[in-house]
């Protein structure tokens, strides 16, 4: 079958070729993108003089018509059809004929492949803001379920200092909304519309392009044809941010796959996000945050694809470009079924609150004793010192801190006085770290607090 291109050609593509140029198997996706954008140039081309009225009515309900097809499973491809683009122009010129075949005046699929990858990208956005927004709920009502059980933080994967589990899960709820505003950045550079770009220099036709602004609700219009054609940094952007997402969510399952461990045991996953050894009956596996993390990888490469693709690649457009569509799907379905998982994971995710401070001695406390020393006029340079050969004499004679006397003390320093013994109590610790952002407990009712806020924002009407 001839392309729609084939006029200037003698010989058809081989077969070869074809299946090689093809992005069809990929780029069908975007075939409600295409009748939407195809729809709103119909009416530019009216308003232009193209087609009459009753033509572009004609035109619609055709395109309506395929858009229907689709949803249901019955549009059928024919080998001729390379893309999505020309898949659904061939149909619509099936459908109606002649009047179809004037679609493509002064339009270039250069502009429309950019353009359906926009409209797609922008719902994207809003899908992907609403799967954080419901993530961030989750481990919110977590951090609240958390807020009084204190473990060891971790800096080095050493023991560093005591915090409250919920202002841990709380971290995640933030690195979220970092990322959510991300999204929000991102909607902005998104709502560009290309259309109307032509090729590479604009449209011949004089395109209204504000009424296709309107009817295909974009906030801008790309103000330079040539770049709206090449660019691709909107998808590089939208896969930046996936990534990003994605890496957080990998270090949080991180330490609930080594928390989960027998070493550890300080959460249990629930039956539903974990799976067992064909070989070993005792096995409970976490791979649900086993394949968050790993999916992570998927992520990071589709974004130096596409940075990979564009690199040195010269103005304007070019088919290399074509390959920019899978990195992005792959992202995108990446992205969204890792963050429902994830919040599946969190929302189920049993604490087992006896174990946290299980294999935390003393030394956990040394911060807090320095701290100690620096209240009672010490340098704090001075204390640590003090503090870190109190340690080492700990370790050397088998002695936790609290079980040295007071003399023991003196020796070290005539700053030691009988208080020193109330240092070695986990909430006296906590309570310590009482600045905005801290550990204690008024600092994490902040946190919640303004996680709530967040939260009521969207339930208000804002994304
Ligand atoms: N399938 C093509 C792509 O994905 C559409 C644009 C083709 N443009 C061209 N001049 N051949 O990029």
């Amino acid at each position: 079958m001839p392309k729609l291109w084939g006029g200037r050609f003698t010989q058809s593509v081989s077969k070869l070729m074809s299946e090689f140029n093809d992005s069809l198997p990929f780029d069908k996706r975007l075939w409600k993108e295409e009748i939407e954008a195809s729809t709103a140039y119909s009416a530019a081309l009216a308003k232009a003089g193209i087609f009459t009225k009753s033509q572009q009515a004609k035109v619609a309900r055709a395109l309506r018509e395929i858009g229907n097809e689709f949803a249901a499973g019955r549009f059928r491809f024919k080998p001729e059809d390379e893309d999505i683009h020309t898949a659904i122009e061939r149909r619509l010129v099936e459908k109606i004929g002649e009047t179809g075949k004037k679609i493509h005046t002064g339009r270039s699929r250069n502009e429309q492949v950019a353009t359906d990858e926009r409209i797609f990208l922008k719902s994207a956005i809003a899908q992907a803001g609403v799967l954080i927004r419901e993530l961030q709920s989750a481990v919110r009502d977590l951090a609240a379920d958390t807020a009084d059980d204190i473990l060891p933080s971790y800096t080095h994967l050493q023991q560093a200092q005591l915090v409250r589990l919920g202002h841990y899960f709380m971290a995640l709820f933030f690195m979220l909304e970092d990322d959510y505003r991300r999204l929000e950045d991102l909607e902005v550079r998104m709502d560009v519309l290309p259309l109307g770009s032509g090729a590479v220099a604009g449209s011949t036709v004089r395109i209204d392009r504000n009424l296709l602004k309107r009817e295909l609700s974009f906030s801008e219009l790309s103000p330079n044809s040539i770049a709206a054609v090449s660019d691709r940094g909107f998808i590089t952007d939208f896969l930046f941010v996936a990534a990003q997402t994605l890496i957080h969510l990998s270090r949080f399952a991180e330490d609930l796959i080594m928390w989960s461990s027998t070493e550890f045991a300080f959460v249990e996953l629930d039956d539903a996000y974990s799976t067992g050894s064909s070989m070993m009956p005792q096995k409970k596996n976490p791979d649900s945050l086993e394949l968050i993390r790993g999916k992570v990888a998927r992520s990071i490469s589709d974004l130096t694809s596409l940075l990979t693709l564009q690199k040195g690649l010269p103005l304007t457009y070019a088919k290399d470009l074509q390959e920019d569509k899978e990195p992005m799907f792959d992202s995108v379905d990446t992205l969204f079924s890792s963050l429902r998982v994830f919040t599946g994971v969190i929302s189920t995710l049993k604490v087992k609150r006896a174990n946290l401070m299980r294999n935390t001695d003393d030394s956990i406390y040394a911060t807090d004793v320095a701290d100690y020393l620096v209240e009672k006029g010490m340098p704090f340079r001075e204390a640590h010192k003090v503090v870190g050969k109190l340690v080492l004499t700990g370790t050397q004679n088998g002695k936790k801190l609290r079980e040295f006397s007071p003399e023991d003390l003196k020796a070290i320093s005539s700053l030691f006085d009988g208080n020193y013994y109330r240092i070695f109590n986990p909430q006296k610790s906590v309570e310590g770290h009482d600045v905005y952002g801290g550990t204690s407990s008024k600092r994490l009712k902040e946190q919640l607090d303004l996680a709530d806020k967040i939260l009521s924002r969207r339930k208000a009407g804002r994304r």
